[in-house]
């Protein structure tokens, strides 16, 4: 998403729920509700965030065979925007996006997305949205964090990381020093848990050793003031799957093609003994052209352990 402000007609974009999960009679956490909310939505709730850890929520729009790009167009949200069929519902998929931007403190960006959008960033572009937000106390930006392996072709140009907005890039100690002297930022050990805070600018998180140490960089987030993480980057959300770290996913269906060849809200593969699963919290639909499904993680199949 390229920062567009987008004021959208409720009548137009508003979901007709199909399923709700009693679970969801539970989450009761409530970051930010709109005015336009319960027309669209409905109620959007979570359970209690750990002690540890962010709530952590991925958010995904697929086509009806699995893809989230075109083979020729390398932008997420064409998925969605693409589908002729139904314009109204396309918007309905960047509200959905916009509202779980709305109520996280950090969103995961993914490297390999800011390569290929140079616009990219973690804004929440629907004003009614956003207006709910700043009431519930937020600040207007969410904290942008960006996992990193420490590669030379970390995309150190991007508008992201010389906007002021407060940004982490995460990775082992090892990739931040060869990180340090391609971004300017601050260096930070997510050892120490006592000064965890992330303001302004450019912080360079060093996790771990030669990999990310994914726990810690939650525990440093969650010392840090994020109570809920909005995750984009479909590699990190495969990270989060192997490890059994996902809450939910936000998984949007548009009735589309992509053919094969292109890449998933996953990559890599995962085995018939040993898979990450999810079950149906709530389906919502915008007709004729998307299903709006979400999705409580982290469930294994009872049958093969
Ligand atoms: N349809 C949709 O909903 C949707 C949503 C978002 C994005 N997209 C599209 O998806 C494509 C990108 O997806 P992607 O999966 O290739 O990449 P990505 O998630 O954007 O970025 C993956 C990169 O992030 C870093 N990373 C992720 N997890 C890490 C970990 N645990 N430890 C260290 N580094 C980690 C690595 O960067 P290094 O390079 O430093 O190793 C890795 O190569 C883009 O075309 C984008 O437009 C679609």
């Amino acid at each position: 998403m390229d920062g567009i402000n987008k004021r959208f007609d409720p009548r137009r974009i508003g979901l007709k729920r199909l399923y709700a999960s009693p679970k969801l009679e539970e989450y009761s956490r409530r970051e930010t509700a709109s005015p336009d909310m319960q027309q669209i939505y409905g109620p959007l709730g979570f359970p209690a965030v750990p002690d540890d850890r962010p709530y952590i929520v991925g958010c995904f729009v697929s086509s009806l065979d699995g893809g989230i790009v075109f083979r020729n167009s390398h932008d997420g949200s064409q998925i969605a925007k693409a589908n002729a069929a139904d314009p109204a519902g396309g918007d309905s998929d960047f509200w959905m996006l916009n509202a779980l931007r709305a109520s996280c403190d950090c969103i995961v960006l993914g490297a390999n997305t800011l390569r290929v959008q140079p616009k990219m960033n973690g804004a929440v572009s629907v004003p009614d949205l956003l207006d709910a937000r700043i009431a519930s106390g937020k600040p207007e930006m969410p904290l942008q964090v960006v996992p990193a392996s420490g590669k030379d072709d970390f995309p150190a140009d991007h508008q992201l990381f010389h906007s002021g907005t407060p940004v982490v890039i995460a990775s082992g100690s090892r990739g931040i020093d060869r990180l340090s002297r391609r971004v300017q930022g601050t260096c930070v050990d997510a050892q120490n848990l006592q000064g965890a805070s992330a303001t302004q600018g450019v912080t360079l998180l060093s996790c771990g050793e030669k990999q990310l140490d994914i726990p810690l960089l939650h525990r440093w987030l969650r010392c840090a003031g994020a109570d809920q993480m909005l995750v984009e980057s479909p590699g990190y959300f495969t990270s989060l799957l192997q490890q059994d770290l996902a809450d939910e996913l936000f998984l949007t269906w548009s009735s589309l093609f992509t053919g094969s060849g292109v890449p998933g809200i996953t990559s890599g593969t995962f085995s018939l003994r040993d898979h990450p699963s999810a079950e149906v919290l709530s389906v919502h639909i915008h007709e004729p052209g998307f299903v709006f499904l979400r999705y409580r993680c982290g469930l294994i199949s009872p049958a093969y352990i």
